[in-house]
Parts: C-alpha cells; structure tokens; sequence
C-alpha cells in the first residue's frame, strides 16, 4: 500500500511506526540536504528551534556548520541559508550541518516513530523510490506543504515517487486516494517540473525574495543518487549513497523534538 498526505499536520501518527517513509520538502529543504551529502556533508542533524541549533554549534565548534531558514532567508549568525545553491564541497565537506527550517525539519521530526524515513525531493526522488521499494513494507509519502497549506511541489514529488514505486513493485500495488491524486498531477505534469515550481505559491515566494535560482536546481530531476535516512539520538540526517543500502535509523529509543547533540 501506498499512502500519500498532502500536509505534514495529516501524518496519521498512529500508523507511522508501521510504514516506510519519505518526507518530501522539494523547495526547499529536501533538495538542499541532498545537495548537502553530494557535496560530502558528514551529517545534517535536525533542529526544531533556532536556539537549540546555535547551542549544538557553540558545543561542537568548527566542525560543525549552521546553515536554515526563517521565512525564507539565513537567520542572524548562521553561516548558511536554505539555498541549495550554497552547499557545496568549498562549504560543507567533511562538516556537520546543524539544520532548522520552517517545515522541513518539522515534518521529518513528525514521522520520528516510523521505521525508515527518507527524505525526498525531485532531485533524488529515483533514488529515494529504490531504496523505499527494498524495503517491502507499506509507504506513507509525506507532501510537507508550506505552514499548513498544500505544496503543489511536494505533491508533484510524491506522485513521481508513486509511479517509480508501481514501476519497481512485482506484483499489484495499492494506493490510496491520496496517492492516486498525486500520480495523476505528476502525470500531467511531466517533465514540467520548472513550470510547476515557478508557477507554485511558494516558488512565488521564494522569487520575490530575489531566491529564483533556487528553482532551476530543485527542478532538476534524478541529479542527486543520494538518500538521506533518518537516525536517531541524536536526531540527524545520514547519507545511503547512490539510492543503495539504506543506514539504519539506530537505536529505537524517543528523540523527543527534533534536537541534535
Ligand atoms: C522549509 O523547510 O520550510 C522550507 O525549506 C522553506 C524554504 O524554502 O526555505
């Protein structure tokens, strides 16, 4: 079964801790932590508040790297915002990037309970579909949307994600309604990525914010291999290369809010 939510707030709690997952934030936070582990980032650890991240960082020193948003733009003292533009191997190589955003890391802090989360967007959405398909259980996709409103580019990204599922699926693959909302935008949207993202209440946003370039790469399709899983205590992020094995999520104790060490 494949199950798709068009709003972090509608995870059905109860019924994640028996689902694979794969929280989807395509503008932007998904795509930025994927171009996070492409350029060699160590490990993304996920942050709910602004001041737990800067205390990790005052803890952790130079080896770590702050790096999130507030409406779109870099809080006061952080090195990084959310634009995957600004991850590259120059800024994040072997670091630890200490994250906070608005949605994305909140969504993947509501899913703490499942067994395997991914995070996904459209630059690692093959991958992330492989690694979900290996897994043989019951998938719940979930579209984060934007402060409580749907995402029509995350509910793009989670039809992309069905369809890859029912290509690698051996036999018939239920979907709920959700999903089958989801596959049909996808499919008539395909290859119309850039066109969805700019015409998108949020690439809007992040357009007037003078963040346009931003758009262009999260469109970009399949250029990320990478799936970044969940793992616990602390609460992170950690790279299974090339859409391969997945890392374990560690131990299955509560990380309570998203909080890194
Ligand atoms: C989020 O997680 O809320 C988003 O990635 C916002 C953004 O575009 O920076």
């Amino acid at each position: 079964m494949v199950g798709v939510v068009f709003r972090r707030e509608d995870v059905p709690r109860e019924a994640v801790s028996s689902r694979a997952c794969a929280v989807i934030d395509v503008l932007r936070a998904g795509t930025t932590v994927a171009r996070a582990f492409a350029a060699g980032a160590r490990e993304v650890r996920l942050f709910r508040g602004l001041d737990e991240a800067r205390a990790a960082r005052a803890r952790l020193g130079a080896e770590a790297l702050l790096a999130g948003e507030r409406d779109g733009l870099r809080p006061d003292g952080f090195e990084l915002g959310n634009s995957p533009l600004e991850f590259t191997p120059e800024r994040v190589a072997g670091r630890i990037v200490l994250f906070t955003t608005t949605n994305g890391v909140s969504a993947l802090a509501d899913c703490e309970q499942a067994p395997f989360v991914a995070m996904a967007s459209l630059v690692n959405a093959g991958a992330v579909a492989r690694a979900l398909a290996r897994r043989k259980e019951d998938v719940l996709l979930v579209a984060s949307g934007t402060r409580g409103r749907y995402s029509a580019e995350d509910v793009l990204c989670a039809g992309r994600l069905a369809e890859r599922l029912l290509d690698e699926a051996a036999g018939p693959l239920a979907l709920d309604d959700g999903a089958l909302v989801a596959l049909e935008f996808a499919r008539a949207n395909a290859s119309r990525e850039l066109d969805v993202l700019a015409r998108s209440e949020h690439g809007r946003t992040l357009v007037s914010l003078g963040l346009g370039a931003d758009l262009e790469l999260c469109a970009e399709a399949d250029s990320v291999a990478v799936v970044p899983v969940m793992a616990r205590d602390p609460l992170r992020l950690v790279a299974a290369a090339h859409g391969g094995r997945e890392a374990p999520l560690g131990s299955p104790g509560r990380a309570g809010d998203a909080r890194g060490g």
